[in-house]
């Protein structure tokens, strides 16, 4: 008799899932039922850098595999949250980059395989069933296919974007958002800073709104920061260096600042007693994290530190996505004179195109052969609006001028 896959996940697999969305759009079987030449295809879709790693990275991941003793060293075990060494290094990076003042020790570090393995932990340490979990409108797409393996977390929104204005209004809303907070009662308040998808910085008055209502109500805000460093305007925000406490966690990354997408690493800042429950949780998962990767990010911020290398890099790799989102908002303006928003860090924008995201999605690719991603599956705000990626074309800016001009032409034409 064949056996079934749980309930749970045959249920989930069934939902409509706005990544699984983006996966069908990219097919190159979906391509060629559309007659189209897969080397003309420009996508928006990928939320991934293509800027190269370090140099000082790639030299630290060849003198382990040359020495003997270390690469054998790698292929070990470490520690269920991390290298100590490379526990001490993050503080170290912070510290460096955010400010020597930054009341951050290694006993508030926990590694991890990568920054959505510990978001998933993060929920099933801080929500109970019957928990409330909050979310901006619009918030990465991820946060909530990840709640719902929790049995009865309720997720609400609080939006902070005029659609009519097309305008990002977070700064607006504080009092609001506040208030909202400790009416609702969110046990973990989750934000992303640059965001996912609006690329916008809330600001730090409606961060530190948020966390007075929350160390009221006894709830958690957790800052998903997998963009932190790449940001421009020369304005890093107070809360950047916020060491954790009681009610203040932060979710980090490498996938995006060195390029570490497939040499992933992820860690969080919190109090000792989520890193003991991380140690918990992550004990029976994924057993430890990377040893390889550990150890050479720690040689890398340990040489780069003394070196003063990495925040050359980090300021460089910033302007070169400050290049192409200023680009992006350009050829949207020339090409589709929609309303988009202007991005302050990270790798997107959001463009009202008044028309519903999948179906226009599903349209635009067919008729021009350019992948952007539906809106819908980021929030109520995002129904009639797409994301744009500009990160994969960070080299290739005349695509991005080509794909506008291929969606605008596609737009002019059509009815909507
Ligand atoms: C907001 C946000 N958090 C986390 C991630 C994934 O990070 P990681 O590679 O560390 O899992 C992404 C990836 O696009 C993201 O957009």
């Amino acid at each position: 008799m064949k056996p079934t896959i749980s309930k749970n996940v045959s249920k989930f697999k069934c939902t409509k899932s706005p990544v699984r969305e983006i996966m069908d759009l990219a097919n190159p079987q979906f391509f060629k039922q559309a007659g189209l030449n897969p080397t003309e295809v420009i996508s928006f879709s990928g939320g991934w850098v293509n800027h190269e790693s370090p140099d000082e990275l790639r030299k630290a991941y060849g003198d382990i595999i040359q020495n003997r003793q270390r690469f054998h060293f790698s292929g070990g075990y470490p520690p269920t949250i991390g290298l100590t060494e490379c526990r001490n290094a993050i503080v170290d990076f912070e510290k460096h980059i955010f400010g020597q003042e930054m009341n951050l020790k290694p006993e508030n570090i926990a590694i991890g395989c990568n920054s959505s393995q510990m978001t998933f932990n993060l929920m099933h340490i801080m929500l109970s069933p019957g928990d409330t979990l909050l979310l901006t409108d619009p918030s990465y797409c991820n946060y909530p296919s990840q709640v719902s393996a929790i049995d009865g977390v309720k997720i609400i929104r609080f939006p902070v974007l005029d659609v009519a204005k097309w305008r990002y209004i977070a700064d607006e809303k504080t009092a609001e958002f506040a208030k909202f907070i400790r009416s609702e009662k969110p046990k973990m308040i989750l934000l992303c800073a640059p965001d996912n998808p609006t690329s916008q910085i809330p600001p730090t008055e409606f961060i530190k709104a948020a966390l007075e209502a929350a160390v009221e109500i006894g709830s958690f805000l957790v800052i998903d920061f997998a963009y932190k460093t790449l940001i421009w305007n020369g304005d890093v925000p107070e809360y950047f260096s916020w060491g954790p406490t009681e009610n203040y966690v932060s979710i980090h990354s490498n996938s995006k600042w060195c390029r570490g997408l497939g040499r992933r690493l992820g860690w969080v800042e919190a109090p000792p007693e989520i890193i003991e429950a991380l140690e918990a949780v992550q004990g029976s998962s994924i057993l430890c994290p990377d040893t390889l990767h550990q150890m050479a990010l720690t040689d890398y911020i340990t040489n780069g530190i003394e070196s003063n290398s990495i925040i050359p890099y980090i300021h460089k790799t910033a302007r070169l996505y400050e290049t192409a989102a200023k680009r992006t908002v350009e050829a949207i303006d020339k090409h589709l004179k929609l309303p988009c928003l202007v991005p302050q860090g990270g790798l997107y924008t959001v463009v009202h195109v008044d028309a519903e995201s999948s179906e226009i999605t599903r349209r635009i690719v067919e008729n021009t052969g350019v992948i952007v991603v539906p809106g819908w599956g980021f929030g109520e705000t995002l129904k009639n609006a797409v994301r744009l990626s500009y990160g994969p074309l960070v080299h290739s800016l005349d695509k991005i001028d080509e794909g506008m001009k291929r969606i605008g032409k596609f737009l002019a034409t059509c009815n909507r």
